[in-house]
């Protein structure tokens, strides 16, 4: 019995946890945007050469804060991910965007 509750605890914990940080960039990136951006986000994906999205693994060409409305507001045939996506995740994509670059 008390062998329960404490494992339930601990779950109870671990939730809080992945809420208080986000979910991780890395798996939003790979659900989200990697169909498009690919998953280096050199864009050499189906829907990204049909889309012409740019190559991001060599060159970002916008600022943290266009990179940010784009993703929470859309842009052009990127929808908006606003309604899926918190601050603090979109934050967090933002600065996994930047580490594509090599
Ligand atoms: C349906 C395909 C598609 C998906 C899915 C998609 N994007 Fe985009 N994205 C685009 C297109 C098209 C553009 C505009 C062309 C470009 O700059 O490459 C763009 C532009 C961007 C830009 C640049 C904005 C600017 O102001 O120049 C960023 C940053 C970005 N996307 C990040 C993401 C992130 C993060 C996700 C996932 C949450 C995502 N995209 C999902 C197609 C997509």
């Amino acid at each position: 019995m008390m062998k329960k509750q404490t494992a339930l605890l601990i779950t109870a914990a671990m939730f809080c946890g992945s809420i208080a940080f986000g979910a991780d960039a890395a798996a939003n990136w790979t659900q989200h945007c990697a169909s498009c951006h690919g998953k280096d986000g050199s864009g050499s994906t189906t829907m990204g050469k049909k889309l012409g999205v740019k190559d991001y693994s060599k060159e970002q060409g916008f600022s943290d804060a266009d990179a940010a409305k784009a993703i929470k507001s859309g842009s052009g045939k990127m929808k908006a991910y606003g309604d899926k996506l918190s601050d603090a995740d979109i934050k967090a994509l933002v600065a996994y965007v930047r580490g594509l670059k090599k």
